[in-house]
């Protein structure tokens, strides 16, 4: 499988795809969206993989939409390209893990590609924003709606509406990322994170990622249902056995993912 505007690799049960337009500090071309989701298909589908890593290079993650590209678009073909459109939300529909490990500039579209991740580790010279508004128009894949969600009104209003960067220290204590590291080793802190999670039982993984999405889609009465539900089911995985088997024999659990 080879891409142009993205590099895939698969180590050990991690596959990582790092955007690679380096000249244009990765900006997000329709051919790039789609060969992200193509990446991602190929590693849903791969059983040898249990987590992704979704990255950028030390300058940028993505500093959002090609502008270039989008600058003449009509009304009719943004709401009439079926592909663009579910290729924006294919990180989101993923079921495996993904962890994007940014550094360097996240802005529009590409802050709202790292919003669409499961959780954010950030460099720390890593920027976030939404700056749509500068050039004429609005966040369109997430910006409003996760933001909102993750950083409350105050902050989202204000980084929407005066499309100011949010640096990484101001991210963390926000709750947009889950850690900042030091630029040297975001990448491995992100692989070793990677990598820890595919070593645990896969399907109860699946499980924990759809419980915690719960909780931003429902009610906190109906997320506790959801989460007992899927609580109980773990309980019909021999992996559940084998975990609490070997913690009680201070062993290493062996995972068979059943
Ligand atoms: C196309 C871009 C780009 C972008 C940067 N470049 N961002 N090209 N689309 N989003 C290009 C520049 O034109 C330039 O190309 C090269 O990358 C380096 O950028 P500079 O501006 O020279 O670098 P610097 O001065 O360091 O500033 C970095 C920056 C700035 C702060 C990231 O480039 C910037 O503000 N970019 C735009 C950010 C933005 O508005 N994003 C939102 C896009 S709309 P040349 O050829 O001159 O070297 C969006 C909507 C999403 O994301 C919803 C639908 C998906």
């Amino acid at each position: 499988m080879s891409f142009e505007h993205i590099l895939l690799e698969k180590k050990a049960a991690v596959g990582i795809i790092r955007f690679n337009r380096p000249k244009s500090m990765n900006a997000l071309c329709q051919p790039l969206f789609a060969e992200l989701s193509e990446a991602l298909d190929d590693l849903e589908s791969d059983d040898a993989i249990a987590a992704i890593i979704i990255t950028g290079n030390d300058k940028a993650f993505a500093a959002g939409a090609d502008i270039g590209e989008m600058v003449e678009a009509s009304y009719q073909q943004m709401l009439a390209d079926e592909g663009l459109n579910r290729q924006w939300d294919r990180i989101a529909n993923c079921r495996k893990p993904v962890i994007a490990a940014v550094a360097g500039y996240a802005l529009g579209g590409g802050c709202e590609l790292a919003m669409s991740c499961d959780f954010i580790i950030a460099a720390d010279n890593a920027k976030f924003g939404q700056p749509e508004i500068t050039i004429g128009t609005m966040p369109g894949i997430g910006g409003t709606q996760r933001l909102t969600r993750l950083v409350g009104k105050a902050r989202a209003m204000d980084m929407c509406l005066t499309g100011r960067m949010m640096d990484a220290q101001e991210a963390e204590r926000a709750g947009l990322v889950s850690r900042v590291v030091p630029l040297e080793s975001y990448f491995e802190e992100a692989f070793e994170a990677a990598s820890l999670i595919a070593g645990f039982s896969r399907p109860v993984v699946k499980l924990a990622k759809e419980a915690v999405n719960a909780a931003l889609e429902t009610t906190l009465t109906q997320g506790l249902k959801t989460e007992r539900r899927l609580f109980h089911s773990t309980f019909a995985f021999d992996d559940q056995k084998e975990g609490m088997k070997a913690f009680i024999e201070k062993r290493k659990p062996v995972f068979k993912h059943r």
